[in-house]
């Protein structure tokens, strides 16, 4: 167990993951290898419905890999082998489904390919996953935009609506080019991150320290165009997940890059997120809203933020800073064991309740999500098991 505030004791983190396990084994046991959709349906996961060709239950869409990275935590925690055959059922399907070509049109490849084969080869020296890994890493690297030094977020790149366009969740997908860089030797991987992290840290912030959704660049000429929102309350608003993948992205990349810019774009998304939250300590889902109001919470930020500032302190130049960030994560740690963990655990197939995946769209509000899941666990494995090595 590592160093723990009086807010997170040893006893209230053992407990907690304790109940997620025995969430992560009832669905386990439940789907086999079919995947749940992106959020539960009143409290409960069912299969990820048909698409584009794609059956009930299979692997389309970008949070799939959410439930991978679950389980090789759940294996990494317990040593159970029934975990790290799930976790290697999904590698193998990630592996079909790029070969496929199926439902590859985004940049989340980074989140779909790190936590299933980049893991994979992290944890278990699995070959194969490893070359699957640098494969999806070229095909992300298809997305990127010259002279913008950009890459694509979503649809083809041809697709006017989205041409040019990326957000600020895309942080979390550079680390499998980064991975892939050191792997492979070729420089393009680095060079693509440091340009496109550049440029997300010029531009993705207001003066106040909150952060556009999304930011649309020519795609022509390479000028920086327009911040506007996607899942956020209005294109001004400042959507809580958002906030949150900047603390945790621009952490990670500053560690890749060294850009001492991006050290400073994580203390700004932290100073924000933590400035905006409620009292107990878990943000409306657009930071907009404040004490007082009844719109619902999004608990998948919290979760990425504890995990994201737990990183930040690890990469932090400042000491008095580092104490800072670790402190304000373990409190939001410790809400969410309190008040967002479902209570029996069996109350829920989730192991966070209460995020919100789209509000304006009225998709997955105020349910779990598979991200939510993942962050929360990944959250209480970095609290509680010392030296813990990420997958990203
Ligand atoms: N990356 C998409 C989301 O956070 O909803």
């Amino acid at each position: 167990m590592t160093s723990v505030t009086p807010t997170l004791g040893i006893g209230t983190v053992e407990a907690a993951v304790e109940a997620a396990l025995s969430t992560v084994r009832r669905n386990l046991d439940r789907f086999g290898g079919a995947y749940p959709g992106d959020t539960t349906v009143s409290d409960r996961y069912l299969l990820r419905p048909a698409e584009n060709g794609i059956p009930e239950g299979g692997n389309r869409g970008w949070t799939t890999s959410f439930r991978t990275g679950t389980l090789w935590l759940a294996w990494e925690l317990t040593g159970d082998e029934a975990f790290r055959a799930g976790a290697e059922r999904d590698v193998d399907d990630f592996a079909r489904r790029l070969h496929a070509g199926e439902d590859l049109d985004t940049h989340d490849l980074g989140f779909l390919y790190t936590l299933s084969t980049v893991a994979a080869w992290r944890l278990t020296d699995d070959e194969a996953a490893r070359v699957v890994s640098l494969e999806a890493a070229e095909t992300l690297m298809t997305r990127f935009l010259e002279p913008a030094g950009i890459l694509q977020a979503w649809g083809d790149l041809s697709d006017p609506a989205q041409r040019g366009r990326t957000i600020i969740d895309s942080l979390m997908n550079m680390p499998l080019l980064t991975w892939a860089g050191e792997q492979s030797g070729n420089p393009a991987f680095a060079d693509a991150v440091r340009r496109h992290t550049a440029q997300l840290r010029t531009h993705i912030f207001r003066a106040d320290d909150s952060t556009f959704h999304t930011f649309y660049w020519d795609a022509e000429t390479g000028e920086p165009l327009r911040g506007a929102t996607e899942q956020g309350a209005f294109d001004e608003s400042c959507w809580a997940r958002g906030q949150a993948w900047g603390i945790y992205g621009f952490a990670m990349n500053f560690a890749a890059t060294g850009d001492e810019g991006l050290l400073d774009a994580a203390r700004r998304s932290a100073r924000y997120f933590l400035a905006h939250l409620p009292a107990d300590d878990v943000p409306y889902w657009d930071m907009v809203y404040t004490d007082g109001s009844d719109a619902p919470r999004d608990s998948s930020a919290a979760a990425i933020a504890v995990c994201g500032l737990l990183e930040l302190a690890q990469v932090e130049t400042d000491a008095d800073l580092a104490v800072e960030w670790t402190e304000r994560a373990h409190a939001i740690l410790a809400s969410l064991i309190e008040r967002y963990a479902p209570d029996p655990a069996e109350s829920s197939d989730a192991l966070l309740r209460h995020s919100v995946y789209d509000l304006p769209k009225d998709v997955g509000v105020d349910e779990g999500t598979l991200w939510g899941d993942y962050f929360y666990l990944e959250a209480l494995v970095r609290v509680s098991v010392p030296g813990w090595e990420k997958y990203w």
